[in-house]
């Protein structure tokens, strides 16, 4: 399928990745030409580990890279049959972004937000085609996270879900339909739980390295909770949490002050080289 990528950051890159190592023609567009740039690097780096370690094979980096083409406005975006938005998490910069791409895709295009927790619902509406509109919901790294949440909207068409259902599927993820419920299903979980570890830090319970370790041994997490704030990007917990605020109205989703306050100062994870612990340039510790 022609595919179309909206976003070049760490999780428009995964997507358009995954898509172009399961054949898919994709472009991936963002209007920022040093986001392409930083969104090729990305992609190449994540193919070339997957090759290291023999999950694919190394002639599969170059035809994968080759699949893709990078892309800095929205005008040739008439041919594509599936188009996927990960532009930043603000309803405001999603209206924006829709309310040009529902007037520059085909009528018969499949239309889908990764957002991980504003209303798939009013993301529709700024497209003009809600009918066939729906949430693909990605997870961080899209490399190795199997789950893809696909969201029904209020207003989206049975054949739509389906359409997405065998898509996800054919990229080698595991699709779960949810409804457009704050958060879906992962994210109203794992929030308020990272959340909560960073209240217990605050509180002086134990420290970053701790809390994370006891969650490993404790509870067999993969990574611990504040790796894990790190590695998705405090500002989009943030962004996640104060959405679940809003839509629930419950005290508990209330963001932490500490990780505000981090964010306030540009701490924000991997991304930035500082979170809850300091990153080299390739993202280790
Ligand atoms: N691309 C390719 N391969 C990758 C990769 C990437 N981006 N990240 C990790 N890998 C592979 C590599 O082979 C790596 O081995 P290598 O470094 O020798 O090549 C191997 O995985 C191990 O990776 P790491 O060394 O980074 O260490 P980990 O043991 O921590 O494994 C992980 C990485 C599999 C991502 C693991 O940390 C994990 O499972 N973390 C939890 C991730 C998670 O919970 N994601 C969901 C977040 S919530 C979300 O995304 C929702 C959104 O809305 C915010």
């Amino acid at each position: 399928m022609k595919v179309a990528v909206i976003g070049a950051g760490t999780m428009g890159s995964g997507i358009a990745q995954a898509c172009a190592l399961a054949s898919h023609d994709v472009k991936l567009v963002d209007l920022d030409d040093a986001a392409l740039q930083r969104g090729e690097t990305t992609i190449k780096n994540s193919l070339e580990r997957l090759a290291r370690k023999g999950a694919i094979e190394e002639e599969a980096v170059g035809a994968a890279l080759d699949r893709i083409q990078t892309v800095s406005s929205f005008d040739a975006l008439g041919d594509s049959e599936l188009v996927i938005e990960a532009v930043y998490e603000a309803i405001d910069v999603k209206r924006e972004v829709w309310s040009q791409l529902g007037r520059l895709t085909s009528p018969e295009a499949i239309l889908a937000t990764n957002t991980s927790s504003l209303s798939v619902t009013e993301i529709a509406s700024f497209s003009g085609r809600p009918e066939r509109f729906c949430g693909l919901h990605f997870f961080n790294p899209v490399a190795m996270m199997p789950l893809v949440e696909i969201v029904r909207a209020m207003r989206t068409d049975p054949d739509v879900i389906e359409a997405a259902v065998a898509f996800i599927e054919g990229i080698g993820k595991t699709g779960i339909v949810c409804e457009d419920k704050p958060g879906f299903i992962v994210n109203r979980l794992l929030v308020p739980y990272i959340n909560d570890a960073v209240h217990a830090l605050a509180e002086g319970v134990a420290s970053a390295e701790d809390i994370d370790k006891a969650m490993k041994l404790g509870a067999n997490m993969p990574i611990g909770p504040l790796a894990l704030a790190d590695l998705v990007g405090l500002d989009v917990g943030l962004a996640a949490g104060q959405a679940l605020l809003e839509e629930f109205g419950d005290p508990k989703f209330r963001p932490a002050p500490l990780i505000k306050q981090m964010v306030r100062a540009g701490k924000l994870g991997r991304k930035s080289g500082e979170g809850f612990y300091r990153y080299d340039e390739g993202g280790s510790r």
